[in-house]
């Protein structure tokens, strides 16, 4: 019998949440620069769980003695030894506690430790830098994605997990031997062939080198794990599969995410390594241009004979890619007016106009809904309207706009000339019939004091208004049924979203990639793998070169179309010069690309993606996958195959001679794409959900067919009807959930400070299932009960909140259910995924509120406390909250001043015991809710009203252990240190006993009329 994989016991999920938090702010040579594509996931996420999916628990019986002495060679001895030492005290908990000194933890301190300092900051209640919280020696650091030590030892450790499993009875240190002559044969092969000069020309010896690298590489990859994504998407999980040496395959169905992938996992791989020219040769190839870029890019020419370029790969794509702006704007440039300093601008402000709907007035209204070009701490610039008659003009002035708010609030227009209003309604028939005609509004510059916002003089706007008469592309838009798009406004064609300048641009340069592409001297596959880069590069210009961007006052700069998942009409908008140096312009374009190829060329492991839909048995021979780690659609959030149809159309026009067959259909292929989108289906709710379930089902069979070990699921929609689904495939591809982990990735670090807590996934570890016959509901109810109490506690104690909390208790519910082929309910009939989830979440709650079994209201009171603390939280997350199995309305909660909604009623938060004395909450029976009563206390308390005290704690709390002291238990556990209940209720603590004691005595003829009648 195998051991069981880390993934299904223990997870540092702390530790990755912080690094996947810190990943999102990463920007330079980071994966998602390269290109868009929606809902990545974070690298330290998808390495932590590759890893984690591929090497055993060494704690498990069954571990081979191996792998234990590769744990204790590697990572317990020498600098290691300290490096990997576990937490004296675990600095992200509550509870003072250790973690054992052991080869599980030693482990999981690999993956992910919290570094010296961050560990102190926590225990002091202090927040660290971001890029400072994990120590340096963890694989999951950004940091240490090059670096040849932690990389290694992460290879070879998942060398020896497989290969002491595959092999009985192999040593540690024979697998490390077989390690060592594998891995440096890899080394040599590159150093031989990399030292070859001019090995752009294959000769035969370039040809043998290249084979060895080649062989060797397989040779590794042959005794490595295999890992299958079968949604890949932007490939960080693939990428990070490769990267751990592992042989790693993707699957996406949408052709510009395959050539995304390709971009990411393929070519740096292949491609990105130095080369070194003989100068004769560099000169004929890239002549002064090329000697051009060699200085700006610092590439020392220190030998008269040769030049070694440290990435062929990145410095011929910014080669061609220069020349190709060179050559457009030779073409194009003069369609760009500089600015009245005869600079180029960074961009051209417009702001859409209508037409006032008053009769008498039909002034032409610019439809801004704010006045302000640049907001930031330091410097801001404002619109002044200068309005006569109906002619409305603008001066640009410094410092603080008398007048805010704009006259568009969202798309109800209020005529700056006469006060009609025109109505949204009124605005989209006329974006719809006579179109609403942009306005040049100013000139966006750079200096070197920074942007810079002029008026546009008579030549700029005489230049920008010329008509360009281009045929724009015909290709439609897909309506999206989850809305988020430019129909009501007319905008129907992608075209639409462009000017014709900027269609026009657009053409030309990719007239001229296509032309350069004559220039290359290289092997074919180098040729397609740069034009892939070129194309790529096109793509993010066209991006930033559309009406429906915006410019980002409070930052200043350009943002381009679709930073969400949805494409909003924009009234106005900033049109990039593409010829400029600044953000949005074809020059800083290339630099995004350059630093991801030049930041994932190290390694010499590529994965291998196929654009193909995912669901097909044969694909793989059956249990031939070592692990599949995926990341599925979530359900019907984003709409990849309509989206991605933007890039799509410029993809056909620039790379259809590379991917004939990747590029054929005239848009990207929608029916088999896995999601659940009725705008796909008639409009049908119904039937886009049974695609989406049916989909997903046949694609977790093939992959149980497939793989012979875990299969590792990131989802991250919150919804339980998407939970439903995923644990329905799950169980219906015979799987069971092994382990599941909560990881956030919006989540501020430092449990203690009381952070909130936002957006989370959760990763659920399933294998194939052995299901022991049938079961009733009744029976196997206690042992899903204490599951998941053990789960929130855990995750409780590891500082997560929020609703996350409850779902990510949804796999600990599963996991008991599947171990049956079906659980019965008492009539007879099957218990559904949708009632054990149901079952699951009053659990959780019920576990959240430990047990308490007190009355509905001091149970929100304190389920509430637990989930958000005493911040302000949106309205929705009330409604949210009710339907956890209370008996108790919104309103109610409201009404008795348990919430606090704030003037605009779209925040609350939870009343602190004075503020529930506001008004509402005057009876104190015995009947009122208990939370009433320790709120009553702690005022007393706070007022020294001894004898009211005493004769209050006679009533209700005689006994220490009885509800009415736990809730104060509980809520000193909870409330904010600094807060002033938290005061109130240490105090009442410290002298409980006394207090009791004295309560005895207390004369008994007080009567409670009212919680605060001593006001
Ligand atoms: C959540 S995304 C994956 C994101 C990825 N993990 C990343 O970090 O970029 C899901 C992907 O599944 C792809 N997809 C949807 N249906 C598919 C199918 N039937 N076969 C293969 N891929 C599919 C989508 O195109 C999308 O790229």
């Amino acid at each position: 019998m195998k051991a069981k994989k880390l993934i299904e016991v223990a997870m540092p999920i702390k530790e990755i949440s912080a690094e996947s938090v810190r990943d999102k702010g990463i920007r330079q040579g980071h994966i998602s620069t390269l290109h868009l594509w929606w809902a990545r996931r974070p690298l330290p996420t998808c390495r932590a769980v590759v890893f984690a999916s591929l090497v055993p628990d060494p704690l498990d019986d069954n571990c081979p003695k191996a792998f234990k002495d590769a744990i204790r060679d590697l990572l317990c001895s020498g600098f290691a030894s300290t490096i990997y030492r576990p937490y004296k005290e675990i600095p992200y908990t509550t509870a003072e506690d250790s973690m054992e000194d052991n080869l599980r933890n030693r482990l999981l301190m690999f993956i992910g430790k919290f570094s010296e300092i961050c560990q102190r900051n926590m225990l002091a209640g202090q927040n660290t830098t971001p890029k400072d919280q994990i120590s340096n020696g963890s694989l999951i650091k950004w940091e240490s994605k090059n670096d040849p030590v932690i990389i290694r030892t992460a290879r070879e450790l998942i060398w020896v997990a497989y290969n002491s499993e595959k092999y009985d009875n192999q040593s540690y240190e024979a697998l490390s031997k077989q390690f060592d002559v594998a891995y440096s044969s890899i080394l040599e092969c590159e150093s031989a062939l990399y030292g070859i000069t001019d090995r752009h020309i294959r000769t035969q010896n370039v040809i043998e080198h290249e084979n060895a690298l080649f062989d060797a590489i397989s040779h590794f990859q042959d005794n490595m794990p295999s890992v299958f994504d079968p949604f890949a998407g932007g490939g960080a999980i693939p990428l990070e599969a490769a990267r751990l040496g592992c042989r790693s395959f993707g699957n996406d169905i949408n052709p510009v995410a395959h050539i995304i992938e390709k971009g990411s996992v393929e070519f740096p791989q292949k491609y990105g390594k130095p080369i070194t020219y003989s100068k004769a040769k560099f000169e004929s190839i890239y002549g002064e241009d090329g000697v051009t870029l060699l200085a700006e890019k610092d590439i020392p020419q220190l030998s008269s004979d040769f030049i070694t370029i440290p990435n062929r790969l990145s410095f011929d794509f910014a080669y061609y890619a220069k020349k190709i702006i060179k050559v457009t704007e030779d073409e194009v440039g003069d369609f760009y007016p500089r600015d009245i300093n005869g600079d180029k601008p960074v961009a051209y402000y417009w702001a859409r106009t209508a037409v006032c709907s008053n009769p008498s007035c039909r002034a032409e209204v610019p439809l801004l809904s704010q006045f302000y070009l640049c907001k930031t701490a330091r410097k801001k610039y404002y619109l002044k309207p200068v309005i006569s008659g109906k002619n409305i003009q603008f001066e640009i002035h410094s410092g603080t706009a008398a007048q805010v708010e704009g006259w568009n609030k969202r798309g109800n227009v209020t005529c700056p000339c006469c006060g009609s209003v025109t109505s949204v309604e009124q605005l989209k028939a006329q974006s719809c019939t006579t179109g609403l005609k942009p306005r040049l509004i100013a000139i966006i510059g750079d200096s070197s004091n920074g942007k810079t916002y002029t008026l546009p003089t008579a030549h700029t706007r005489q230049i920008l208004s010329h008509e360009l008469h281009v045929e724009k592309p015909q290709d439609p838009m897909t309506r999206n049924s989850n809305g988020g798009d430019t129909f009501p406004w007319g905008f129907t064609k992608w075209a639409d979203l462009m000017s014709y300048r900027q269609v026009n641009t657009l053409y030309t340069f990719i007239k001229n990639l296509n032309e350069i592409k004559k220039e290359f001297v290289f092997e074919e596959d180098y040729c397609n793998a740069l034009k892939t880069y070129l194309a790529l590069w096109i793509d993010r210009i066209a991006a930033c070169n559309t009406s429906m961007g915006f410019w980002n006052s409070a930052r200043e700069t350009l943002e381009r179309i679709m930073g969400r998942q949805a494409i909003p009409m924009r009234f106005e908008f900033p049109e990039s010069n593409p010829f400029c140096g600044s953000s949005g312009g074809a020059s800083s374009q290339i630099e995004w690309i350059t630093r991801f190829i030049e930041e994932e060329s190290p390694s010499p492991f590529s994965a291998i993606c196929f654009n193909t839909a995912s669901g097909e048995i044969e694909q793989f021979p059956e249990k031939s996958i070592s692990a599949v780690v995926t990341d599925p659609p979530y359900y019907d959030a984003i709409a990849y195959a309509d989206l991605s149809d933007f890039f799509y159309i410029w993809l056909k026009r620039t790379l259809s001679d590379t991917y004939d067959r990747v590029l054929a259909t005239p848009q990207t292929p929608k029916n088999e794409e896995c999601t659940a989108l009725k705008h796909h289906h008639d409009g049908d709710y119904d039937k886009a959900k049974n695609h989406f379930e049916n989909k997903l089902l046949d694609i977790f069979k093939a992959i149980e067919k497939q793989t012979n070990d875990v299969v590792s699921i990131m989802f991250a929609h919150q919804s339980t009807e998407a939970w439903t689904t995923l644990c329905d495939s799950i169980l219906g591809a015979n799987m069971n959930i092994e382990g599941s982990w909560t990881i956030d990735t919006e989540m501020q670090a430092g449990f203690k400070t009381n952070q909130d807590y936002l957006e989370s996934s959760v990763t659920v570890a399933c294998r194939p299932a052995e299901r022991k016959g049938h079961a009733r509901f009744k029976s196997i109810k206690s042992s899903i009960h204490e599951k998941v109490s053990q789960e929130v506690k855990t995750l409780y104690e590891l500082g997560f909140r929020g609703p996350d909390l409850l779902t990510a208790c949804f796999g600990k519910a599963v996991s008991v259910f599947g171990n049956y082929e079906s659980v019965e309910k008492s009539d007879g009939s099957e218990v559904t995924v949708a009632e054990l989830l149901e079952l699951a979440r009053a659990s959780a709650y019920t576990a959240l509120v430990r047990d308490f079994a007190g009355d509905d209201y001091t149970k929100f009171y304190i389920g509430w406390l637990q989930l958000n603390g005493m911040n302000d939280t949106d309205f929705d997350d009330a409604t949210k909250f009710t339907r956890v199995g209370l008996n108790v309305d919104i309103s109610d909660i409201f009404a008795a001043n348990i919430l606090i909604k704030d003037e605009t009623a779209r925040k609350q938060h939870l009343a602190s015991f004075r503020e529930r004395r506001i008004d509402g909450v005057r009876d104190v029976s015995d009947e009122r809710p208990l939370i009433d009563k320790v709120h009553r206390a702690m005022y007393l308390w706070e007022s020294s009203e001894r004898n009211a005290l005493l004769q209050y704690i006679a009533r209700y709390g005689q006994d220490i252990n009885n509800e009415f002291w736990r809730v104060l238990v509980v809520l000193k556990d909870l409330l904010p240190i600094s807060s002033d209940d938290y005061k109130q209720v240490s105090g009442l603590l410290q002298n409980a006993e006394a207090l009791i004691r004295s309560s005895k005595d207390a004369p008994k003829n007080v009567q409670e009329a009212s919680l605060f009648d001593n006001e």
